[in-house]
């Protein structure tokens, strides 16, 4: 595997791929195997992740990286082999979530408001997470919109804290994922997507900002973000073909062309909106950088149905995902119909 940062980002985004977000920390994948009423165990997130990742169809073809949790980096499937091999063997790169976790951002919004934790001590944890096999790793920041917020405070910090992640990822030689979220949940009514605009530009700009002047090589990095979207519970919702205009609108406005991939949180959209979004930005053309996805929630949750917990569903839950990772591969090449989802 070729060691240069640019190269390493150019694979991760490469033409028809995209990344798997397999970072759930414990507290994300209890919930998510409360719902299938799976204890959440050592064992069953290895068993789990193991039958995502030995999906060799999804994996070679589709999928470039998993962004993987502590944990998993260091496990073993039930033969022995480790996890990360499995993935090497499918031509996977095996990336991995270094953040410690959003808290509460101290000061008067401190409810509502988070600040990502996990520089501390970051330089050494990136030393070892490389020799584990690490290419490129992930920093999620969350933004929230409501009644008067984000503030500035809270833009601020977390893309400041972004930039530092990132300079110490590339001088590890492992490529950032950095990736300000701005939520699509939340009960504040005004949040459409206008507001959903206002606030994604803002904060990108502030990004970019503090990654100039922590001097990260845009080359070397992917940016992962939200799309522009109304919020979930907003009584005005927007139909696919403004999401995809107006997000492609902000991020040309954002993002410089030097970055050579944007690769798109799911944040809750449902399986097949996160598809057509991502598939309709692509058929429009003309863009700078390679756009894709890394979706968590949107690749996962048919196969972890599917699956339920059961040994005899392995290749239900394999099907599932293999049919996710097969759409998703076509709207990263603008290429993905709607009568496809029907057809299988
Ligand atoms: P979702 O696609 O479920 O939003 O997860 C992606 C991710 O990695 C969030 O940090």
């Amino acid at each position: 595997m070729t060691e240069k940062l640019e190269d390493i980002a150019a694979a991760m985004v490469a033409p028809g791929k995209g990344i798997l977000a397999a970072d759930e920390s414990s507290g994300t994948i209890k919930k998510r195997f409360d719902k299938i009423a799976l204890a959440s165990t050592e064992d069953s997130r290895r068993d789990y992740r193991e039958m995502l990742f030995r999906s060799t169809e999804a994996m070679k073809s589709y999928v470039s990286g998993v962004i993987l949790y502590d944990e998993t980096i260091r496990q073993k499937a039930k033969d022995g082999t480790t996890l990360v091999d499995i993935l090497r063997a499918a031509g996977s790169i095996p990336g991995i979530k270094v953040d410690t976790g959003a808290k509460p951002l101290a000061g008067p919004t401190s409810t509502i408001e988070t600040i990502t934790e996990g520089l501390d001590g970051l330089r050494e944890r990136l030393t070892e997470y490389y020799e584990l096999g690490a290419r490129f790793a992930k920093w999620r920041a969350v933004i929230t919109i409501a009644d008067g917020l984000p503030t500035w405070n809270c833009v601020k910090a977390n893309a400041h804290a972004l930039a530092r992640y990132a300079a110490l990822c590339q001088e590890a030689r492992i490529v950032p994922i950095v990736e300000p979220e701005v939520l699509m949940d939340g009960e504040h009514a005004k949040h459409d997507i206008d507001e959903c605009y206002r606030v994604t530009e803002w904060t990108l700009r502030t990004v970019f900002r503090e990654l100039y002047d922590a001097r990260v090589s845009l080359e070397g990095m992917v940016l992962k973000p939200n799309m522009v979207i109304a919020g979930q519970r907003a009584p005005k919702q927007a139909s696919a073909a403004e999401v995809a205009e107006k997000t492609l609108k902000c991020l040309k406005a954002t993002v410089p062309s030097s970055v050579p991939g944007i690769a798109f949180l799911s944040g809750g959209q449902s399986d097949e909106a996160a598809t057509e979004h991502l598939s309709l930005m692509n058929a429009a053309g003309g863009l700078p950088w390679a756009l894709t996805f890394s979706y968590g929630r949107a690749l996962q949750a048919a196969a972890l149905t599917a699956w339920g917990g059961k040994p005899e569903n392995v290749a239900a839950g394999q099907r599932a995902f293999t049919h996710r990772a097969r759409m998703n591969g076509l709207a990263a090449l603008g290429k993905w119909e709607a009568k496809l989802e029907k057809a299988a």
